[in-house]
């Protein structure tokens, strides 16, 4: 072996073990501790409160790796969106098909995920022949439907669906073929019928524009005090919560707690928040709102076990194919990165992304662009202005967040800090490389809300022009909640 790699050998391992000295002689790994890891991912925030935080998947969609890395990565609890219903399990009388349910079952499983069954009994996604039985079979047919399905899934769910969505928005019952059939009897039967063949599983009505306190959640309310004055085993309400942005009702928390105090579990089932498109940086600041909003009322009241959202990512959600001009109604975007919302819910569970505290390094990414902040040619010349550049792991994209505040690159004497340039305070700001001073111009904080802003100035920093492409600069912009001023670090 040459000389100069067995020295070059010897050094990297003397610099290893130089800097995992340094690190636990100042305790720098408490970072990833397991504390302080718990918050970084939703799941981990939400069951850091003891609750769960759930997104819904169709069979397609197991095949879309971006979309499903983020289901596993973020999420432990999962709704098939249509796999578990009548029309797939029971297309034709007695005859079932579970292979479609069972392999959501088996992703969820094989990514440490519960599931929430969806659904047992509902007007729509109902096959014909169920439809359109005479109304003195319906009973049976139900019965038979509900035990099969629940049967088949014992011990896999955590919750049914087992009634879903049974109201009309004036608090009336849809006249569907269970209601004609059986009227108000149907609810307490078929509640009775999943419980005795899955006694484990938590079984809910689930209803939509039942969020706030109304005439349809006022009905619903009626009827749950009535089952559980019955002896009726109906565990949970779900409240679907398919949002207009802005218009998360403000007595959310209250509406869950008066379902609480019935001795229910209350559940968020399909979170998701409608926008006109094309969203504005505005919009999306309302619906990271909106969503904190959501996750407050939730985790404010013990009894709200947890919250889904109906999707994963915008790519993937029901919304613009039902709301023609509306979407973007995830926490995701259409290429699986985090928008506001998603920092915003996190933060409302008490969460941060890892480079909201201690010490951490790595690459800062600048999420819209999906690029890495970068300086120049490695320069080393204080005043060289950062840009954005593809990401390739080089000592000149690898920022270190210390404990004083600084984003720092290179080491040893080499070493340099982010710097507003000039102290400066005004959009258009260069934001440079500059020898670390400790002072306020290189102090940045690293929001929940995924953007960087100036301790100084309060600005956010930003990829000028919104531009993607290699070379970009980066300054200090005012804080819109464009995706050009969105970073993740680490
Ligand atoms: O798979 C077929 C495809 O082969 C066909 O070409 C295409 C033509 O439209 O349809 C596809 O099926 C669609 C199916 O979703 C799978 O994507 C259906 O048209 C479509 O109607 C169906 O929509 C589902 C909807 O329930 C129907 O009620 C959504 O995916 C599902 O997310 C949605 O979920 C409901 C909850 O169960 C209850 N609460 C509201 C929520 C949103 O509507």
């Amino acid at each position: 072996m040459p000389l100069r790699r067995i020295l070059t050998g010897l050094h990297r391992a003397w610099t290893a073990a130089l800097v995992l000295a340094l690190v636990l002689a100042t305790g720098a790994l408490a970072a990833t501790s397991p504390a302080a890891a718990a918050g970084t991912t939703l799941k981990a925030a939400a069951e850091a409160n003891g609750r769960y935080f759930g997104t819904a998947l169709e069979g397609g969609d197991l095949g879309a790796p971006g979309e499903t890395a983020v289901a596993a990565a973020q999420f432990d609890m999962l709704t098939p969106a249509n796999e578990m219903k009548w029309d797939t399990i029971e297309p034709s009388p007695g005859a079932y098909n579970f292979g479609p349910g069972d392999r959501i079952v088996q992703f969820a499983k094989s990514h440490g995920m519960r599931v929430r069954g969806h659904n047992l009994v509902w007007q729509n996604q109902l096959p014909s022949w169920a439809a359109n039985l005479p109304l003195n079979q319906v009973r049976s047919a139900m019965e038979s439907h509900i035990t099969a399905e629940a049967t088949h899934y014992k011990g896999q769910v955590y919750a049914w669906d087992v009634i879903n969505e049974p109201f009309n928005g004036d608090g009336s019952y849809v006249q569907d073929v269970f209601y004609r059939a059986m009227g108000e009897g149907y609810f307490a039967d078929a509640l009775r019928t999943a419980h005795a063949a899955d006694p484990g599983a938590k079984l809910y009505i689930n209803d939509y524009n039942i969020e706030g306190v109304n005439a349809k959640s006022d009905a619903l309310y009626r009827l749950a005090r009535s089952l559980l004055a019955q002896g009726v085993p109906l565990g949970g309400i779900g409240l679907e919560s398919h949002f207009v942005l802005g218009q998360v009702p403000a007595d959310l928390q209250a509406n869950i707690q008066r379902f609480a105090n019935l001795g229910l579990d209350v559940a968020v089932t399909e979170l998701d928040d409608r926008i006109q498109l094309p969203a504005s940086g505005a919009a999306l600041q309302q619906q990271a709102a909106d969503y904190a909003a959501v996750v407050k009322a939730c985790t404010a009241v013990s009894r709200c076990v947890g919250v889904s959202q109906w999707g994963v990512d915008d790519a993937h959600s029901w919304i613009p194919g039902t709301f023609p001009g509306t979407g973007a109604a995830t926490m995701y975007d259409g290429n699986d990165q985090p928008k506001p919302a998603y920092y915003a819910a996190l933060s409302a569970l008490g969460g941060s992304t890892p480079g909201g505290g201690g010490s951490t390094t790595g690459a800062l990414r600048a999420v819209g662009a999906g690029k890495c902040l970068d300086v120049p040619n490695a320069s080393t010349t204080a005043g060289t202005q950062v840009q954005i550049y593809s990401c390739w792991g080089g000592t000149n994209q690898t920022w270190t967040r210390t404990s004083a505040g600084e984003l720092s690159v290179y080491d040893g004497g080499s070493r340099m800090c982010l710097d507003a340039s000039g102290q400066g305070a005004a959009n258009g700001t260069k934001v440079v490389v500059w020898s670390c001073n400790g002072q306020a111009n290189q102090q940045w904080h690293l929001n929940a809300d995924g953007t960087v802003t100036g301790a100084q100035s309060g600005l956010c920093l930003d990829v000028s022009g919104t531009s993607t492409a290699d070379g970009a600069l980066v300054q200090l912009w005012t804080c819109g909640g464009g995706r050009n001023q969105q970073w993740t670090l680490g």
